[in-house]
């Protein structure tokens, strides 16, 4: 295994959320040099520096600004850092029939059949009051496990094979415990692991949450050949992690942008979420009017780095026989004429044309003309900004899935390939 491959393994492991995934490679920010900007603050926009801003905690944007990018636009990589999964009720728990039990809401697309039967941890945002009388979010995570959600044996339900269906509200809480004489107070728990976690924060009592279940079992390399990775979240935390190494490796020269967007599987429509301003907030910041801004972005790209569908050996009727994109075979651009990809003619050539100048082979997806297109971050970017786009991804199987497999060989491929579109020589259009 190459060193970035465990680099990558290891950023799975330590970011089970939006908001721990964000603070890992804020801190890897930091590490290289980069300085947080916050958006209530002046900046420092005049001089050429290295920057990042964050927004709710599960956003990133970061940025290499060189020179007025009236003149040399940005390039930009854009991913999501959420993924489908379970997140906790307010009211957390409830008891009956023995069990104390995890209410659960089912956030995005998620593959509910694999969440069954599996260790699960839980981890998050809290939001608490100090006791100095201040408010402030921290995070929180149970990095063992503590639910667990028990398939129904199947003498009890013969005909689970064909028939099982997932009741989300019935079949889905988590068991945490039986019961004893009294029941588990889910605010005093939360408490404890956030004072043993910040111990000299002084923290008063709790106000709200945001948390979720993940699987415990770490990354792995799997495969008869060692050849694939197989882990929660590769969609698309494997696109974060290669869009901040392809930034920090880029020499800077076109306004290198890298923006993570929280909210993708739900719709983007948030704050933080790529349909909301945060990105043409920023670049707008980096621009001296709004001339510069619209001359900006007619200079400007976006690469929407997104995990593509590889074709399943099981189920290759599901694919469009003539494209059947590979695991270990290099990033895949995704093209749907009706606009759920941002890819056109155009951005598909350029990014064709970066990835013969890096020397990383690419293939093509489009889905079957009888199936629906699922979308990305790419077209509602480039619908808000007005700026060209290609949509693009490493093809990996059982996407939202609790456990995704993708290949070993791609990780670098792709962050090579989105290192050679930073640094790529002006656009000929
Ligand atoms: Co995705």
């Amino acid at each position: 295994m190459n060193e970035y491959t465990q680099q990558l393994l290891d950023f799975l492991a330590v970011s089970p959320t939006p908001f721990h995934a964000v603070s890992n490679l804020s801190d890897r920010l930091v590490r290289a040099g980069f300085t947080q900007l916050h958006e209530s603050d002046a900046w420092p926009t005049e001089s050429a520096g290295d920057y990042f801003v964050i927004r709710n905690d599960s956003s990133l944007i970061a940025i290499r600004y060189r020179e007025n990018p009236a003149n040399r636009g940005f390039r930009m990589v854009g991913g999501h850092t959420d993924s489908p999964c379970l997140k906790v009720k307010p009211n957390a728990v409830t008891c009956n029939n023995g069990y104390a039990k995890l209410g659960l809401e089912v956030y995005g697309g998620a593959l509910l059949n694999p969440w069954f039967d599996r260790d699960l941890g839980m981890a998050g945002r809290v939001t608490v009051h100090l006791e100095s009388g201040d408010m402030t979010n921290l995070l929180i995570h149970f990095d063992e496990p503590i639910a667990f959600i028990p398939s129904l044996a199947i003498h009890l339900d013969r005909k689970v094979n064909e028939q099982r269906s997932i009741n989300r509200q019935t079949h889905l809480p988590a068991v945490l415990c039986r019961v004893g004489p009294g029941e588990p107070d889910f605010h005093e728990i939360i408490l404890n692991r956030l004072r043993d976690d910040h111990p000299d924060t002084g923290i008063a009592r709790m106000l709200s949450f945001e948390l979720s279940l993940y699987d415990c079992q770490p990354p792995a390399i799997v495969g008869l050949e060692k050849s694939f990775i197989a882990s929660a979240r590769l969609d698309n935390l494997l696109s974060c992690y290669a869009a901040i190494e392809a930034l920090l490796h880029s020499d800077g020269s076109h306004n290198p942008v890298v923006v993570l967007n929280d909210h993708e599987e739900v719709g983007s429509v948030s704050s933080s979420g790529a349909a909301g301003p945060f990105l043409q907030s920023v670049l707008g910041r980096f621009c001296k009017g709004g001339d510069d801004m619209l001359r900006a972005m007619n200079r400007s790209m976006l690469v929407s780095a997104d995990n593509a569908h590889g074709v399943h050996p099981n189920y290759p009727d599901v694919h469009d026989a003539a494209h059947m994109p590979l695991l270990n075979e290099g990033p895949v651009i995704k093209i749907n004429h009706g606009q759920r990809y941002a890819t056109n003619s155009e951005t598909e050539a350029l990014f064709r044309a970066v990835c013969e100048r890096s020397k990383v082979k690419c293939q093509t997806i489009v889905v079957r003309s009888d199936m629906a297109c699922g979308t990305t971050i790419g077209p509602v970017t480039a619908a808000r900004l007005g700026v060209r786009a290609v949509d693009i991804g490493v093809p990996q199987l059982g996407m939202h899935s609790i456990r995704e497999l993708a290949g070993v060989h791609d990780q670098p491929a792709l962050a090579t390939a989105l290192t050679g579109f930073l640094d790529y020589p002006d656009w000929p259009f």
